[in-house]
């Protein structure tokens, strides 16, 4: 036999009986059901989780995950931003990495699967090739990236952009982002320099809940995201006058809450004047001075609308804000709206990832679809830098950024395993 058939023939069996190997992979979903519940113990509330980006526990949470990553044998650092980032290394150097992972922060009064299901599975991926000896040809990185829920803040600081304005605002931990990002070990001045260049990475996989209930009306075991729907949001502040409650009549006040209260129907009326699946809540007030006695003068409302379509998201801000100068003028206020200081722009996935999950799912007997995301993901931000994928798991009764939130340990185990399938197949590549 010809030497260069002989190679060839040998590589293609030792390729065939590394696939064969790893197909026969698995994954321990008792193991992911502990670290799941141990990662519920920082910020725990009844039932969930509020472990918002930067606060105390958030900052336990993430100690608590760095050790299981470098008992895991990843070589960990945090970047300028805070993501925490665990390398193993691969057979070739010269390739740029697979990565893979999600986010451990939460909403306030959250859940305890959204981010973490794609965090510790992504953990999981790393033991099991521990466990089989198994080294690929790609380095590998978990990136368990910063305040996602704070607006892919990790993430957006990877492709470049969180501005000095952001830097600034003040985020649900009660800090700044930038004081934020000091208390979770980064450095905000530095933020320049963690950039990444398209090219850095060679995929990137993020294993999620759906956070929506057509996988389980289906009865279907795995979501291929096709595409992620875009956010922005806009603080919206409405001036009135504060006055005494009782001496001043209805027909002389100019009542902040009031307006607020006319502009949050609108917002609902503008949204819902469209075909298409565009999405708009107001999901913040504050009022001040805050009492009953008071007529107020002062309302924040945090504001935001999503769709597929950028262009379609700002048509409808333009709608919102004309409906805004209208009832600013009736009620004798002013409304004036605060651009967004973190714009997540719509992403879709990367074809041939999405043709790798299939194709894990179906090697697996696992029944899926194709769907869209209509929550934001840290993978939308790596998408700038990087081809995506995104994995879906059922979400028990479409909960999610609740208490209530709750995925099945088998279905999460099922959706580690085409994550751990899929970044195999991405490194055969
Ligand atoms: C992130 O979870 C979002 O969709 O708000
Ligand atoms: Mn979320
Ligand atoms: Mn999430």
């Amino acid at each position: 036999m010809e030497k260069t058939l002989l190679v060839y023939l040998l590589l293609a069996s030792s390729a065939l009986l590394a696939q064969t190997q790893s197909s026969s992979l698995k994954v321990n979903q008792q193991r992911i059901d502990g670290r799941l519940l141990e990662l519920a113990k920082f910020g725990a509330q009844p039932g969930g989780a509020s472990r918002v980006g930067y606060s105390k526990a958030d900052q336990q949470g993430r100690t608590y995950f760095i050790g299981l990553m470098r008992k895991a044998g990843l070589d960990v650092s945090i970047d300028f931003a805070g993501n925490i980032i665990g390398r193993r290394k691969g057979k070739n150097p010269a390739l740029k990495p697979i990565g893979f992972g999600s986010h451990i922060d939460t909403v306030p009064n959250g859940g305890n699967y959204d981010g973490t299901v794609g965090s510790v599975s992504g953990l999981e991926l790393v033991d099991v090739l521990n466990e089989n000896n198994i080294v690929t040809e790609h380095p590998l990185e978990l990136l368990i990236f910063s305040n996602e829920e704070g607006g892919t803040i990790g993430s957006g600081a990877m492709i470049g952009k969180i501005t000095p304005a952001a830097l600034k605002a003040v985020t649900q931990s009660g800090l700044t982002m930038a004081d934020g990002i000091r208390a979770i070990g980064g450095n905000p001045d530095s933020l320049s320099k963690m950039v990444r260049k398209k090219g850095d990475l060679a995929a990137f996989v993020e294993l999620h809940i759906e956070q929506g209930g057509i996988l389980e009306k289906e009865n279907l075991q795995i979501g291929v995201v096709e595409g992620i729907v875009g956010i922005e949001d806009w603080e919206v502040t409405i001036l009135g006058t504060p006055n005494h409650a009782g001496t001043t009549p209805m027909n002389n006040r100019h009542d902040a809450m009031l307006a607020a209260a006319k502009l949050t129907i609108a917002i609902n009326e503008v949204i819902t004047s469209h075909e298409g699946r565009q999405v708009g809540t107001v999901g913040k007030i504050a009022v001040e001075p805050g009492a009953y006695n008071v007529i107020p003068g002062k309302v924040m409302l945090g504001m935001e609308i999503r769709d597929l379509s950028y262009d379609k998201i700002w048509s409808l801000f333009r709608e919102v804000e004309n409906r805004a100068k209208e009832i600013a003028r009736v009620s004798g206020t002013t409304i004036t709206f605060r651009q967004p200081l973190t714009p997540v722009t719509p992403a879709l996935t990367a074809k041939p990832i999405q043709d790798k999950i299939i194709l894990a799912a179906k090697s697996l007997g696992f029944s899926y679809r194709t769907m869209q995301s209509g929550a934001g993901h840290d993978s939308q931000e790596v998408s700038h830098i990087a081809p995506v994928g995104m994995i879906f798991i059922p979400s028990v009764g479409g909960i999610s950024h609740s208490p209530k939130e709750f995925s099945k340990g088998v279905d999460i185990a099922n959706g580690a395993t085409v994550l751990l399938q899929t970044v195999l197949a991405l490194d055969r590549e």
